[in-house]
């Protein structure tokens, strides 16, 4: 297996703060790695250990094979980062900002003229060039803080929420882009608390909290990890005490929470959950209104791990 990235026990303290406790994450080459936490649990930190834009206390990181440090040019000319807070400058128009990033790793100036284009072509922020970042729209700099990062085609390149403070539109130019950079190659680390993105975009998924790894693997395999594999909510005007205690006698339900003149029923495995539950209600002769099934999502994953819900 060739790893992107190995970071084995990474220790990082801001003074008595602990930002990451003893933290570690792989990212295979080639695929798409989604790391999920809430405000505050570390996940820029991270990275900018990774980049070694950061001192740690403790650990280390390997990239493609070898230590990373902050001499470590060679390294350095593969990676690609999209700052989660833009960084541009702001008195130069678009090409130029893209040139000069893309300058930092390639001298040959015909080559890297190509190069821009193709990242002004890649965001479609072409028809801007001329623009400095003032006048773009929230949308537009975001595209721009990318073509930024990989215009030099980077071999791994870190996002780091990108999609904050975006409209749809450009949020989904944002996504289909790493999906297609990604299948051009490129080994990708995206980070966010937007678990529907995540889910999305990424071949695995680290969920991590307070600067330590909670949970691993494919969404499939998150989901697996948990009690959770199905809640039917009813709508219910009028339930008894005797009616939730009936439902709870159901096969594979594990808890029953009533809720705004509605029936939230919680399963753990079984199938045709539903039909049970609705042979129940006609048994009884209960009047219901609308009935609907889910399957966990990310933030069940999270949420039953660590007591908390993962959205803000
Ligand atoms: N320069 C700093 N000095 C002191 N504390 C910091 C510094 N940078 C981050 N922290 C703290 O370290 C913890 C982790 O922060 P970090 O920015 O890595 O989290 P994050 O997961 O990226 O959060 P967000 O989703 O808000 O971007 C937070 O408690 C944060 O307040
Ligand atoms: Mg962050």
């Amino acid at each position: 297996m060739e790893y992107a990235i190995e970071v084995n026990n990474l220790v990082k303290r801001y003074k008595d703060m602990l930002a990451l406790d003893h933290f570690n994450m792989s990212v295979k080459e080639g695929e798409v790695f989604g790391l999920l936490g809430p405000n505050g649990s570390g996940k820029t930190t991270t990275i900018n250990c990774i980049l070694s834009l950061l001192s740690y206390d403790k650990g280390d990181i390997k990239v493609f094979g070898k230590k990373m440090t902050s001499g470590s040019y060679d390294l350095k000319r593969d990676i690609g980062v999209v700052m989660q807070n833009v960084a541009v400058f702001d008195e130069l128009n678009v090409y130029d900002n893209i040139d000069y990033f893309c300058g930092l790793y390639i001298k040959d100036k015909k080559l890297r003229a190509g190069y821009v284009e193709e990242a002004m072509e890649f965001v479609d922020i072409a028809d801007y060039r001329k623009f400095v970042p003032k006048k773009l729209s929230g949308g537009l700099l975001r595209r721009l803080n990318i073509a930024c990062g990989i215009a030099h085609k980077p071999k791994l390149i870190f996002f780091d929420e990108p999609t904050v403070a975006v409209d749809p539109q450009s949020r989904n130019n944002i996504l289909e882009g790493i999906k297609k950079l990604n299948r051009e190659g490129a080994t990708i680390v995206y980070t966010s608390h937007y678990m529907e993105e995540v889910e999305q975009l990424c071949d695995r998924i680290l969920i991590m909290d307070k600067g330590k790894s909670v949970a691993l693997g494919t969404k499939e395999e998150l989901k697996r990890m948990i009690k959770n594999t199905e809640t039917i909510t009813v709508e219910i005007a009028d339930v008894t005490e005797e009616l939730l205690t009936s439902i709870k006698a159901v096969p594979h339900v594990y808890d029953v929470v009533m809720r705004d003149e509605s029936v939230k029923v919680y399963f753990s495995g079984g199938s045709h959950n539903i039909i049970r539950l609705m042979e129940l209600l006609k048994d009884r002769d209960i009047t219901y209104g609308r009935v609907y099934t889910e399957l966990p999502t990310l933030n069940d994953v999270f949420l039953e791990i660590t007591g908390k819900e993962l959205r803000d």
